[in-house]
């Protein structure tokens, strides 16, 4: 099929989208490129949540493609089907203790459901004839959204660049790792334009409640106890999640192909630490008295292979696309918060499950 190729008519393949991060790319793309067609493939598992974008589901510019990257030939038919310009691949299984009790799946999805994806790109953007593609290969690019648990676990002190040795210790980040390894494997040997970035934790708005912030959001809202692993004398750098939404805009526009960039928040907390101010702001919003929350952390056993510390070295694409965070952790947390309090029937919908039914009657089983 030849079809002219320019900046005026991109058509953009993002994957995830109905997920946490996902819907937030895919809102600030939708909103911000009128001019870009965006296709949102998604399969719907429980962390996928058409909710998340109801304000935009109407925009002429996107389109919800409900589907699984797993298919290989279905994938296929898609890139043949829609000759996409680029590709932002975020969808995943994304959580970590999942991934302690069903790693198999976690292959399936982020490793084979990558190689699909680049499969069907190097078949539409190298293997098919230039005289089909008007622009040339010029502004094609596959993007990778990967992870700063890669890296493996910091001690108490030095950060991740991209110059750090790969050295995952869970299910879930060596099986991101290999995805990453693959998208570069894609660029070396069949000359696939790609990008990868790496980004620590992230919270905000439409946060699946089964990571750390959201789920104790919600335990405090119900009053039920809150787990903390160990001794909570973990390390995280939290990033609000529209700060990755902007940086993953600037590296797909901006940063070069064959590169990878660290995106992270340069804010660490201790998980206890974390969960004792949010604690206290949860006393203030919900009029509690202080300290009623702090009550509910309870200690529990630890998770198997927990990494001590990640903290990510945000340099490169500080200096080279000028991008920093632009909300301090107590406004994105105060904020997350607000969100939550504001939009519990969102919580409610998640925690009985019902969405999935909601959309299994409207697309099925794709
Ligand atoms: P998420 O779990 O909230 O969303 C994942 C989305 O992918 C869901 O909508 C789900 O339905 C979809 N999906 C899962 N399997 C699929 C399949 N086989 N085919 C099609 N769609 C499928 O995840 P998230 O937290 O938004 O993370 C998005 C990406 O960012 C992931 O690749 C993750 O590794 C990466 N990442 C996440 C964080 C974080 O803190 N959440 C940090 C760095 C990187
Ligand atoms: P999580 O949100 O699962 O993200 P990740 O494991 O990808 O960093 O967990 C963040 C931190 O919080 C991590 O150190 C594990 C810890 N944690 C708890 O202590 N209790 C919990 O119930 C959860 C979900 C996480």
């Amino acid at each position: 099929m030849k079809r002219e190729v320019s900046k005026k008519n991109k058509r953009l393949l993002i994957t995830g989208g109905a997920g946490f991060i996902g819907s937030h790319v895919v809102r600030r793309f939708v909103n911000k490129y009128p001019h870009y067609s965006i296709f949102n493939l998604d399969a719907l598992t429980y962390a996928g949540n058409l909710e998340n974008l109801k304000d935009i589901e109407g925009a002429p510019n996107y389109t919800f493609i409900k589907g699984d990257i797993t298919d290989t030939d279905f994938i296929n038919g898609l890139f043949d089907q829609h000759q996409f310009d680029g590709v932002i691949h975020l969808a995943a299984e994304s959580h970590v203790d999942r991934s302690i009790t069903d790693p198999l799946a976690f292959v399936k999805t982020n490793v084979i459901g990558t190689v699909n994806l680049l499969n069907a790109a190097k078949e539409l953007w190298i293997n098919t004839p230039l005289r089909q593609w008007p622009r040339g290969r010029e502004g094609l690019r596959f993007y990778h959204i990967s992870t700063d648990e890669v890296y493996g676990a910091l001690g108490e002190s030095g950060f991740f660049t991209e110059k750090t040795s790969y050295s995952p210790n869970s299910p879930y980040s060596a099986s991101k790792a290999g995805s990453d390894h693959f998208v570069r494997a894609y660029g070396e040997t069949y000359g696939l334009p790609y990008v990868i970035s790496n980004c620590s934790n992230n919270y905000g708005p439409n946060h699946f409640p089964e990571k750390l912030i959201p789920l104790f959001i919600n335990n405090i809202i119900n009053n039920k106890p809150l787990p903390v692993y160990g001794d909570g004398n973990y390390t995280r750098d939290w990033l609000y999640v529209i700060d990755h939404a902007v940086a993953i805009d600037l590296v797909f526009h901006k940063g070069k192909n064959h590169e990878t960039y660290n995106i992270g928040g340069f804010n660490e907390w201790k998980n206890i630490d974390l969960v004792k101010l949010l604690c206290s702001l949860m006393d203030k919003k919900l009029k509690r008295k202080a300290g009623t929350s702090e009550k509910l952390i309870t200690y529990i056993k630890d998770r198997p292979g927990h990494d001590l510390r990640y903290a990510i070295d945000a340099t490169k694409i500080n200096k080279e696309l000028g991008w920093k965070p632009s909300v301090t952790f107590e406004e994105g947390l105060d904020k997350t918060i607000d969100w939550y309090l504001q939009n519990e029937e969102w919580l409610k919908h998640l925690t009985s499950g019902d969405y999935q039914k909601y959309y299994q009657m409207q697309y099925g089983d794709r």
